[in-house]
């Protein structure tokens, strides 16, 4: 079941030639607010079009009320099935003119369903250097491992839970005096810069090319 704000689901897929970005969150938003600050400001190439949540209630609900982004909520206990769940998604997606989903926070796996329909166009970002610390908990289990070094990645999504091909890494010194609060803080820094930059110039298909061997 689908239940967006009133009035702020708009049917129209808008009017910028910019590609449209639904953000997927499940919880706090902070990585959502930084992708729609981002848009908002004109340093996306991408326009944040629609937040999709799974949690009615979630404090990402907020930021994209405070943000002008329409929302679309939806409690999946509701459905059969997570493909009934995921093409209730797709025609949502559809109607915004959504091209490129970025997840943030969004706990859930990805089906088939959205697989398919936005192969090579669905990222996640994770906060570990993955392979390592995949799943929930990444960041104290970085923590309590004694590794020196953890960080934050941001990889294409399969049907897996943190695989797919990494687009992008960047490394935490973990220190000495170093809590799982101040962790945390260290990494959202890095994953409030990295993900907008990362979104930036996949849309602008630099990824791979010269920019990035230089
Ligand atoms: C981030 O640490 C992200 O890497 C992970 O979930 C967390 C979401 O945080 N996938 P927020 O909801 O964006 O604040």
């Amino acid at each position: 079941m689908r239940t967006g704000y009133e009035g702020q689901e708009a049917e129209s897929a808008g009017t910028s030639s910019l590609p449209r970005i639904a953000v997927f969150a499940s919880g706090s938003g902070s990585n959502f607010q930084a992708l729609a600050e981002a848009s908002r400001a004109g340093q996306l190439g991408g326009e944040v079009a629609l937040l999709v949540c799974d949690k009615p209630g979630a404090r990402v609900l907020e930021r994209a009320r405070e943000a002008g982004v329409p929302a679309a909520v939806f409690e999946p206990k509701r459905y059969e099935s997570r493909g009934h769940y995921e093409r209730d998604v797709l025609q949502t997606l559809g109607r915004h003119g959504v091209q490129w989903i970025a997840l943030a926070g969004y706990m859930r796996l990805v089906t088939p369903v959205l697989l398919e329909a936005y192969e090579g166009r669905i990222l996640n970002i994770h906060p570990s250097l993955l392979p390592g610390f995949p799943g929930l908990h990444a960041v104290r289990q970085a923590l309590d491992y004694g590794v020196k070094v953890t960080g934050v990645t941001v990889h294409l999504v399969d049907a897996g839970m943190d695989t797919g091909p990494i687009v992008a890494q960047e490394a935490v010194a973990i220190a000495e005096d170093d809590t799982l609060e101040s962790l945390l803080a260290k990494i959202q820094a890095v994953e409030h810069r990295i993900y907008p930059q990362v979104v930036r110039r996949l849309l602008a298909g630099t990824y791979g090319g010269q920019e990035d061997k230089a």
